[in-house]
């Protein structure tokens, strides 16, 4: 990309016979927010050690800002971390610890005083310097851990799953705030998550990352909407896998249960008698006929969740169960266990899955 600010080339990494990363490439562009999103043990923080220089490729190339750093020293990538907790140095008080990099640098106590004025007011702790990290709830550590890898203004941001140890409520808020400081500095960040959620509400681009390979790059729209992997679309979001059967590949038909599907065009040159797996999310379904959905199923209703403004429902059709969400609507009761339904949807939304 001739825009990036952040260029992974083909890296690799080994431990002894073991390969962890496998030909991972990422071009991230300045101000940029990245997500890595994957489950425990797929390679995220191999990746973000390597770009931070932690451990050395064992091939390709890492470059920041058009230089390349794939065997500089940490110190020598002008980049600021953020861990998963408990980095802060317990012995210092806030001020101190924000300090940390300034002081390594060689920064004059006049210039380091002001700097930690000032990122006390960009995490909202302005009273807080003189505190120990033990006097601070989980949030406001890891506002100071941000804060600590900002002073030294780091051209490169790269957040290891810093939310993860703090409960639900906190790690909303904190994910707001730091993606509104990021935004505000137009800082270039790397953020690791496993939670999809997290990933999808404040990335510009994610990473669906697997076995050590980038599975998919994409803004949360595309990774959400137009899943390219069969990991990807069950990793993130709740999805209704239908296998299906082409019954006839020269008119495009899949047969689903007893009803014939429309998918010309989309086929990906599977044969008649193939099965696939199609998936649908459970939003694109409706409970009974709607204008514009050319598909349709029966079947019968096997529970009700009411959630208060979403219903989701779920329904028995043939051999496996979908979910759907409905909107609640005063007017119209939800339906009941055992009632024989229909649901239906278009046939575009149906995602093939590879
Ligand atoms: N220093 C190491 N030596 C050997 N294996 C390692 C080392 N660091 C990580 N691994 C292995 O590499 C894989 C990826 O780990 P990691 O990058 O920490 O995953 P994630 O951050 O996605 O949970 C895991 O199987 C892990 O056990
Ligand atoms: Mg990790």
């Amino acid at each position: 990309m001739a825009d990036s600010f952040l260029s992974i080339q083909h890296v690799n990494k080994s431990f002894g016979d073991v390969t962890v990363v496998q030909d991972f490439n990422l071009d991230v562009a300045p101000g940029e927010f990245v997500s890595f999103l994957g489950p425990s043990g797929c390679g995220k923080t191999t990746v973000l050690r390597m770009v931070a220089g932690f451990e050395e490729p064992s091939a390709g190339k890492i470059m920041i800002g058009g230089k390349d750093v794939t065997r500089l020293k940490p110190n020598q990538r002008n980049i600021g971390m953020v861990f998963q907790a408990y980095a802060l140095f317990p012995n210092l008080t806030v001020a101190q610890n924000i300090a940390f990099g300034l002081r390594v640098a060689g920064a004059s106590r006049a210039d380091q005083d002001k700097r930690v004025a000032e990122m006390l007011e960009i995490i909202k702790l302005p009273q807080f310097g003189e505190r120990y990290p033990y006097q601070l709830s989980g949030g406001q550590q890891q506002r100071v851990a941000l804060a600590r890898a900002l002073a030294p203004k780091p051209k490169l941001l790269l957040l290891d799953e810093p939310l993860s140890a703090l409960d639900a409520k906190v790690r909303v808020s904190l994910r707001e705030e730091i993606r509104a400081i990021q935004k505000n500095l137009g800082i270039t960040t790397i953020f690791v998550t496993h939670d999809q959620e997290e990933a999808l509400s404040i990335s510009d681009r994610i990473a669906v990352m697997y076995g050590g390979k980038a599975e998919q790059v994409g803004t949360p729209f595309e990774i959400y909407n137009r899943p390219a992997t069969k990991f990807v679309a069950n990793f993130v979001g709740t999805l209704n896998v239908l296998e299906g059967t082409v019954s006839d590949a020269a008119a495009g038909k899949v047969r689903i249960n007893a009803e014939e599907i429309a998918m010309k065009g989309r086929l990906n040159g599977s044969k008649t008698g193939d099965t696939m797996s199609l998936a649908l999310r459970p939003e694109a379904i409706s409970l009974g006929r709607r204008p514009g959905n050319d598909a349709r199923l029966s079947g019968e209703i096997a529970d009700v969740h009411f959630l208060g403004s979403v219903i989701r429902v779920r329904v028995g059709v043939g051999s496996g169960v979908v979910s759907l969400d409905t909107f609640n609507s005063p007017a119209t009761p939800p339906p009941s266990v055992g009632e024989k339904t229909e649901i239906s949807f278009s046939s575009k939304d149906l995602l093939v899955l590879h």
